[in-house]
């Protein structure tokens, strides 16, 4: 299946292929939903194209997408539908899982998620010194990044009370948090979906006993985002204040529901559901349009190209968008979590490398930072770069038009790059000649053909927001289908819970470390001789 692909990456220099098309820059890129995806900075062909095309097709990517859509259990390994999309599927059609349609349960959770946010905004919910003005969401992985990443996107439509995201287990992150904050006039909201995850259930217990120091009931002033009510029941959480989701969301899609919260405490239920409504209008568009002209399609095989083809190890995401700032951490759980897998659905091995290392930081910031390593550096590294036409800062519109410049110029850099000719002329230029104009040239040259891709939206609005992200989920279907992964478990994860279970008590000193490697040992007595 990949045989004809590969060998269709001939090493064409790309700013050749805009030399023999004119067209190249409309030809290859997709215009649709207000937004603008080129992918004419890569070396991708007309031919290269279709072979990528034809990679889906046989990769059956129609049957398994429609497959989600209706609620299939694709997730095999865990035995489970893949229904994020449900969440935001706010036309109401039914989809049915096990026999039963799941959409007037979803519509009733965002209902109540609705009503309970406007009364935290509007002062109806007080904590016992008065209205809410701070909310703490304490959760880990998808129950923080998605939602930490979106709370930070929307910052200008923000209108609640402040919300903070306390996720690491290391005590510093909560204390930071809660340093400064009025426990009387505080929520935490715990978000976790199986409510049992030690980081976030930790975390808890240390608000829990933080809000006790001064409010008589702590735990009126808690709510939870779960699965599990029994557990949250547990924790002294009633169910009036308690908002479900089912074991179909997996924890990096799950922000559009009940773990989106604190989104929607931000930012209210309007622009809330304007979120979903960008997300939903994506799914749309990622369920009928042509694969040549479908945005999440054509994202995904530019990435099968540069990674499993073209063999970069690693994606660059680089939001030429300051909002944006926890895109590529969020992304980095979404891609890596969904595709870091060697074997099959079927058990199989994979016969090419599976998801990339994906990383970034905002532009400009990421320039004068890592951007050497991408222009003159061994590696290549194709990068996805961001940009609104437009920014929020209306009185700011020179500094749009300036982070704009070097969005671009990034791009065309990396693709032209700077001859030794050029060098030379340079330093010519300033007067040096001989061996010593030879060398300095040599350090100028940029070896350019360092493929790209650039994404347009006009403007970081919830609705915009929404699209990029479901843009990004089915990116990761479509490549996980391709490879033929179960993109919706992470088994990778366990293992390294397990062992940190069992070393709790070796690093505590009650139990004995001689079971341990030699490494794992020293580490230990070095912990324990070194603390107080
Ligand atoms: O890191 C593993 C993981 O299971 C993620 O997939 C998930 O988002 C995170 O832990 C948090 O899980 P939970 O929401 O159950 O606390």
């Amino acid at each position: 299946m990949w045989k004809n692909v590969k060998a269709l990456d001939s090493g064409a220099k790309i700013i050749d292929l805009f030399e023999n098309d004119a067209n190249r820059a409309g030809d290859f890129s997709v215009d649709a939903l207000d937004m603008l995806f080129d992918y004419s900075k890569t070396s991708i062909t007309e031919k290269a194209r279709a072979a990528l095309i034809d990679l889906a097709n046989a990769a059956g990517v129609t049957a398994k997408r429609n497959a989600m859509f209706v609620g299939e259990k694709i997730n095999e390994t865990e035995g489970r539908a893949v229904l994020h999309t449900a969440l935001r599927n706010l036309g109401g059609d039914p989809v049915v899982v096990d026999g039963a349609d799941v959409m007037p349960e979803i519509h009733k959770t965002l209902d109540r998620m609705a009503q309970f946010s406007e009364d935290i905004r509007r002062g109806v919910f007080k904590g016992q010194g008065g209205a809410i003005t701070d909310v703490v969401n304490i959760g880990i992985g998808g129950s923080d990044l998605g939602p930490a990443m979106a709370t930070l996107a929307l910052a200008p439509y923000q209108d609640g009370p402040n919300v903070h995201y306390v996720s690491n287990v290391d005590g510093a992150h909560i204390a930071d948090t809660l340093r400064g904050l009025v426990a009387t006039t505080t929520l935490v909201v715990v978000a976790s979906k199986t409510f049992t995850t030690i980081e976030t259930m930790t975390n808890a217990r240390t608000a829990m006993a933080w809000m006790s120091e001064t409010v008589t009931d702590p735990a009126s002033q808690f709510a939870a985002l779960s699965t599990a009510e029994d557990k949250t029941a547990a924790f002294g959480i009633p169910a009036s204040r308690v908002f479900g989701f089912e074991d179909w969301v997996g924890g990096r899609y799950s922000l559009w529901g009940p773990i989106g919260f604190g989104i929607m405490i931000a930012v209210g239920n309007d622009a809330f559901r304007a979120f979903l409504r960008g997300a939903e209008a994506m799914d749309r568009h990622f369920q009928y349009a042509d694969f040549m002209d479908n945005l999440p399609v054509m994202l995904a095989l530019v990435g099968i190209w540069h990674n499993q083809i073209c063999g970069h190890a690693t994606r660059a995401v680089l939001p030429y968008d300051q909002r944006l700032m926890r895109l590529p951490a969020y992304l980095q759980q979404l891609e890596m979590e969904s595709n870091g897998k060697s074997v099959q659905m079927d058990g199989s091995d994979v016969a090419v490398h599976t998801g990339p290392v994906v990383w970034g930081e905002p532009g400009t910031n990421g320039q004068h930072a890592f951007y050497q390593l991408i222009h003159q550096g061994s590696r290549v590294v194709p990068c996805e770069f961001l940009l609104a036409a437009e920014g929020h800062e209306a009185d700011l519109v020179h500094q749009h038009q300036l982070l704009s410049a070097n969005c671009l110029a990034q791009s065309e850099a990396l693709m032209t790059g700077r001859s030794i000719n050029v060098a030379r002329d340079l330093m010519a230029a300033k007067g040096l000649v001989g061996d010593e104009l030879e060398r300095q040239a040599r350090h100028r040259v940029f070896p350019g053909n360092r493929p790209s891709t650039t994404l347009l939206y006009p403007k970081l609005t919830p609705e915009v927001l929404g699209q990029i992200i479901a843009l990004y989920e089915h990116r990761v279907f479509v490549e996980g289908v391709i490879l033929g992964i179960n993109s919706y478990d992470q088994w990778g994860v366990e293992l390294g819970k397990e062992l940190a279970t069992a070393l709790q008590p070796i690093v505590e000193g009650r139990e004995a470390a001689d079971d341990k490697d030699g490494s794992t040992r020293a580490l230990v007595k070095y912990l324990q001789t070194r603390s107080v």
